[in-house]
């Protein structure tokens, strides 16, 4: 490991589960870890996780989170088992219990990266899991690594963490990014958010109580046009579709809230547009080509921030 990698400062968490598994003193650390990943380029020459085998399960699709948390492994050195679609692909599909599964994996691996549809399925993997666990996405509950690099981003971009006005629009209710995202931006003092989204798909109660306790302003708009002219960042996220009950119930929200031309026109200068991805049509591809349209930069930098994760974990245990 080359000297100029910064370590970790706050005592080693054993999984990454919740945003409540990351303090700030943390949550600075694992930053700052990250900026040095991407100064040195993209594989640390010593390959401090050589001889290190990460699990990748998921039993949901994807495509940013999956390929860069290996790519963030394959460049540190270490080595990548995986299952992309572990209902069909592994023994779920005989029945094995989800406990059970991560009891086997974690004698194999040195680390699990798990996506599961179900709220829950990340704490519950974690309690038995004998090695460390990194949620990846538990349903409608939470996406810590995301939130994290979502930071990340906001940090590089608009230079600092504190004093931000930010507005989330789109599917607060289902979107776990934006719930993870949202209680890590409370952390930092003056922040201030701005929630758009339709009646149906409010931010859930468990993350505003969460949020109310920090004294973080929150605010709820119905027009994304209005809360955009006073942006700093500007949060899209896809409407859920997998975790609507019916087809008709996905239809009544499917077209609320498009960021577009229009919408970039009321858009500051120095605001930017950030998104989780995928977009399907809550973004214009017209949006793409305007240097506030943040989104592809935001997923590249999901490489750095799951190596220093990925760091993290495996030096800690
Ligand atoms: C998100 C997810 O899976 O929660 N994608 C991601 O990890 N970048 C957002 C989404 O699927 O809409």
């Amino acid at each position: 490991m080359s000297d100029s990698l910064v370590a970790p400062t706050a005592a080693p968490a054993r999984h990454l589960v919740s945003p409540s598994d990351l303090d700030l003193p943390l949550v600075e650390s694992l930053l700052a870890l990250a900026s040095d990943m991407e100064r040195q380029g993209q594989s640390p020459a010593q390959a401090p996780l050589r001889g290190r085998i990460m699990a990748s399960v998921f039993y949901e699709p994807s495509t940013r989170t999956r390929f860069s948390f290996e790519a963030a492994m394959l460049r540190l050195g270490g080595q990548v088992i995986s299952v992309e679609s572990a209902a069909t692909g592994s023994s779920a599909a005989k029945g094995e219990s989800l406990e059970d599964a991560v009891r086997i994996i974690g004698g194999y691996a040195d680390l699990i990266v798990l996506r599961h549809p179900e709220i829950g399925a990340a704490e519950r993997a974690a309690r038995v899991s004998p090695v460390p666990l990194v949620n990846a996405g538990d349903g409608a509950g939470h996406h810590p690594t995301q939130a994290l690099l979502d930071l990340y981003t906001i940090k590089k971009e608009c230079g600092r963490l504190d004093h931000l006005r930010i507005v989330m629009s789109g599917d607060l209710k289902f979107g776990r990014t934006a719930r993870s995202l949202a209680l890590l931006l409370a952390r930092y003092p003056g922040n201030q958010l701005t929630l758009v989204s339709p009646d149906e798909l409010r931010l859930g109660e468990d993350v505003r109580h969460q949020l109310h306790r920090t004294g973080v302003s929150i605010r709820d708009e119905r027009d994304l046009s209005a809360a955009a002219a006073g942006a700093d960042v500007l949060y899209q996220t896809r409407i859920q579709r997998e975790r609507f009950a019916s087809v008709t119930e996905y239809d009544q929200v499917r077209s609320v809230s498009r960021v577009d031309a229009a919408l970039m026109r009321r858009l500051p200068e120095h605001a930017i547009v950030m998104h989780p991805l995928p977009r399907l049509d809550e973004i214009d591809e017209s949006v793409d080509s305007d240097p506030r349209a943040a989104y592809f930069r935001q997923a590249r930098n999901g490489l750095f921030v799951r190596m220093a994760v990925l760091y993290w974990l495996a030096m800690g245990t």
